[in-house]
């Protein structure tokens, strides 16, 4: 696992996209795994300025982690509309290579199942992964086991909470989402990890320290060859005060 610590969010999010125009330049048909939430927003940000700079996305295949489960796509909160918003209508994706869960969809089983074959015939190149306070990817909750592939889950009441931020007062917030599994997670050929602010830092310790767990979904990535934490010093703040006490510690 590979941490790398910025100064601030900005300067994270600059780095990992030069990390994501590098795949998309050198590959010839790039495939994108990625995030929503506000984590990744200047990451989609930095993009579309390099696409203004000359960066096609033409050749590029996109995969969502997640959509919550009863909102249309229309729907402002949905993560179709978040993609939308924040990257695809700024660049030259071509809409039928751009693949999120239909959180819509009347026969959710089906959907999960067509979500998979997506991932099978699409194998992601990179993939953009933030973190929720209590440690999930993409929408894989803390839970007594973990599931490999895309399915419906309930969300925690944490994440209920935390993504409450994001709707109207008084406008009820989604308690399912269709999510991508570990195992598809877990396959792609390289993971970046963006976590920025104290709120993460308890969260990214749980998944950087200690053994794989199911009360940290994102202590799996331990197991992937090729992942790399982006953090600012606030979400590191954990991870920095243990390598103090380790550098104090040997200094002794
Ligand atoms: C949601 C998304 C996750 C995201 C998390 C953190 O639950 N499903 O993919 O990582 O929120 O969101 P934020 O970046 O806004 O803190």
């Amino acid at each position: 696992m590979n941490i790398r610590i910025f100064p601030d969010s900005q300067t994270g999010s600059v780095y990992a996209a030069a990390i994501v125009e590098y795949v998309i330049k050198s590959l010839p048909s790039p495939v994108l795994g990625l995030a929503t939430g506000s984590t990744p927003i200047p990451l989609y940000e930095e993009l579309v300025r390099f696409h203004k700079r000359g960066l096609s996305f033409a050749h590029v295949t996109t995969i969502n982690l997640d959509e919550y489960v009863g909102l249309s796509a229309s729907h402002p909160q949905s993560y179709h509309h978040f993609m939308y918003r924040h990257l695809f209508q700024h660049v030259d994706v071509r809409p039928d290579r751009t693949f999120i869960p239909d959180g819509s969809a009347s026969d959710l089983a089906a959907e999960c199942a067509r979500y998979d074959d997506v991932i099978r015939n699409h194998p992601i190149d990179i993939q953009i992964l933030g973190i929720g306070v209590n440690g999930h990817i993409g929408f894989n909750e803390p839970d007594s086991a973990l599931k490999a592939h895309t399915h419906v889950v309930r969300l925690a009441k944490e994440t209920i909470a935390a993504n409450s931020r994001f709707f109207k007062p008084g406008e009820a917030v989604p308690v399912e989402a269709i999510t991508m599994g570990l195992q598809s997670i877990l396959l792609a050929k390289q993971i970046l990890l963006l976590a920025f602010g104290e709120e993460k830092a308890e969260a990214v310790a749980n998944a950087v320290y200690g053994d794989v767990r199911t009360s940290s979904p994102a202590s799996v990535l331990q197991l992937h060859p090729n992942v790399t934490f982006v953090l600012d010093e606030a979400a590191a703040k954990l991870v920095l005060e243990r390598e103090q006490a380790q550098a104090s510690g040997s200094a002794r």
